[in-house]
Parts: structure tokens; C-alpha cells; sequence
């Protein structure tokens, strides 16, 4: 669906190079994941994918085209919702739908099914002047999908929502996926990751330090520990054993004997801890999604 290799961009006017030499390749049918903090490049990545900017070096192939010379067709093959969403103020949800929509001849969806699926359908006939962040946030969402397009591309999708409308916005996107499409989206949010995405990219300053699903990095980073909190003279002890002959471990055996034993525990790595191993930075900054 993408292969990208060898990627440089620079914005017009800078010195250095924005992206540095990013290689990825995206299957049919993923939703894949770009994950960083504020400024790696993200959306400058995004923005390069959908042909937005041009000017870059090295080989982008999307929907079998090179994206510098993209046609008409492959603005029909594709969606897009940007970080900011960008209605018309005084239209309602569906005269905003409506209007987008007329600018495709067939293939369309249902304006109004979409819109329940993201808990709008209350909202179909207010202005849109009149909606909360994150109802635009899940307006935005829905407009990407409303030509029914195979690939979608979404620059934060979750920010600035709610976490009953997070889990909406994600099973929106898995039924997407299990009709088939292919969802590439931006963020900062490591529930969305963990749980969305089959596979995510961690990207810092233009570069992408590492490529792969979520359960693998996990199973990868975790040393297979158990945490033993216990009680002994009174006093709480945390102790930490290696999964591994843990049932020939004296200490282990001697805790499990008293009868002060409070919690046993696997000790697991967030996908955020294994963020920050892997690129010694931290995901988060002032932003709170
Ligand atoms: N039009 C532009 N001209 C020059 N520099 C830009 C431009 N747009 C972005 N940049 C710079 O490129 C870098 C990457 O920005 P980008 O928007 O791709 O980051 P991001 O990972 O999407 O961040 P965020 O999580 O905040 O959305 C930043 O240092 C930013 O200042
Ligand atoms: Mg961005």
C-alpha cells in the first residue's frame, strides 16, 4: 500500500533537514501508527504521503503511485483528516457532510449511519458553530470515510477526546479496518497505539528508530519478572523474581510459605516505557491527549 524509502525533507527556508532518512513499508488492510513527541515530524511525514509536499528526496510509492505525480484517482482512493479540523461554521453536521460529499460522484456512505457511529447522529442538524472540540474532532473523522476511500489518513485522531468517545472513535476505525481499509494515523496517545494499531512506528526528530507491532515490542522489552509484595516483621517488602526456575527459588518458596504474602504480579513494560528506552525521549509533553 506504501514503501518509502530513503526519505529527506526539508521546509523551504531551513537549513536542516526536517525528515532524515525514514524507510518504511505499509501493508493492505493495516492501521499503522506514527508515534513521537510534539515536532518530530509526524505530520510532516503525513503530509508527504498524501502528496501535500512535494519537494522531498528519495522513492514514496502510495496506492502504486509515485505521490509526486499523483492523479485525480488517487485523491478518490484516499482520505484525509487533518490535526485541525476545518468545517463551515454555519452549515449543520449534515449540510457539511453533504456539501464534501458532492464533490465525489458515487461510492458514497451514508451521511447519517456515519455520523451515529461516532455518537453525532443527535447533532445532525446543529451548526456546527455550535459543536465542542471533540465533536468536530469526530466529525473530522467521519468526513475522511465519506467516499468510502481504501486508505485513510489520520493526524491525531483521539485529541482532545473524552474516553467514552476515544473507545467510539477506535471501534469506528476497527470496523474500517475489517472492511478492509488501510488507516495510518499520528499520536501521542498510548492506549490508541497499543490497542489500535498492528504495527507503529516510533519517530524523534525527523527519524524512525524502530518498527513494530505493539504485543511483539512488549513481549521483546519485558523480562519476564514477577513483582512479590509480602509482609514480613510487620513490614512491606517488594521483592522481584525471574519467571524463569521459579519454582526451584528458595526465596520464592520461603515467601509463599508465610502468611503474609499481599500480591503477586507480572511485571509488564507500558508501550510508553519502551518509547523512552528505545529513543531516550520522552512521548509527552504539554499536550494532554
Ligand atoms: N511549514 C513549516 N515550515 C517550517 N518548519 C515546519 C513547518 N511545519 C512544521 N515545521 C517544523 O517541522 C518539525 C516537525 O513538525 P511536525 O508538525 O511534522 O511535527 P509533529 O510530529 O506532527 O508534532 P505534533 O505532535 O505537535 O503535531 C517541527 O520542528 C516544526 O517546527
Ligand atoms: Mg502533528
Amino acid at each position: 500500500m506504501i514503501q518509502v524509502e530513503n526519505l529527506f525533507y526539508t521546509y523551504p527556508g531551513n537549513m536542516s533537514p526536517t525528515i532524515k532518512n525514514v524507510n518504511v513499508s505499509i501493508k493492505d488492510g493495516e492501521i499503522f501508527g506514527f508515534l513521537g513527541p510534539s515536532g518530530a515530524g509526524k505530520s510532516t511525514i503525513q503530509k508527504i504521503l498524501i502528496g501535500v509536499l512535494k519537494d522531498y528526496q528519495g522513492n514514496v510509492r502510495v496506492l502504486n503511485q509515485d505521490v509526486s505525480k499523483a492523479s485525480s484517482q488517487f485523491y478518490r482512493q484516499l482520505g484525509v483528516a487533518f490535526e485541525t479540523p476545518n468545517f463551515y461554521q454555519k452549515f449543520t453536521a449534515k449540510e457539511n457532510l453533504e456539501f464534501f460529499a458532492g464533490f465525489y460522484n458515487n461510492n458514497r456512505l451514508n451521511v447519517e449511519e456515519l455520523l451515529e457511529k461516532v455518537a453525532l447522529k443527535d447533532a445532525y442538524n446543529t451548526r456546527v458553530s455550535n459543536f465542542s472540540k471533540g465533536m468536530k474532532m469526530r466529525l473530522n473523522i467521519v468526513r475522511a470515510f465519506l467516499h468510502n476511500p481504501d486508505l485513510i489518513f489520520l493526524d491525531e485522531p483521539t485529541s482532545g477526546l473524552d474516553p467514552v468517545n476515544v473507545k467510539k472513535v477506535k471501534q469506528f476505525l476497527l470496523e474500517q479496518k475489517a472492511k478492509g481499509k488501510t488507516i495510518i494515523l499520528n499520536t501521542h496517545n498510548m492506549n490508541v497505539a497499543e490497542t489500535l494499531c498492528d504495527r507503529v512506528a516510533f519517530v524523534v526528530e525527523g527519524e524512525i528508530n524502530l518498527i513494530d507491532s505493539p504485543k511483539k515490542l512488549k513481549e521483546a522489552f519485558s523480562r519476564n519478572e514477577i513483582a512479590v509484595l509480602y509482609k514480613e516483621a510487620g513490614k512491606e517488602n517488594l521483592e522481584y523474581f525471574q519467571m524463569k526456575l521459579l519454582g526451584q527459588n528458595k526465596q520464592f518458596q520461603q515467601i509463599l510459605k508465610g502468611d503474609e504474602l499481599i500480591k503477586i504480579s507480572t511485571v509488564e513494560k507500558t508501550l510508553e516505557d519502551i518509547f523512552v528506552e528505545v529513543t531516550g525521549r520522552e512521548l509527552h509533553d504539554s499536550k494532554t491527549n
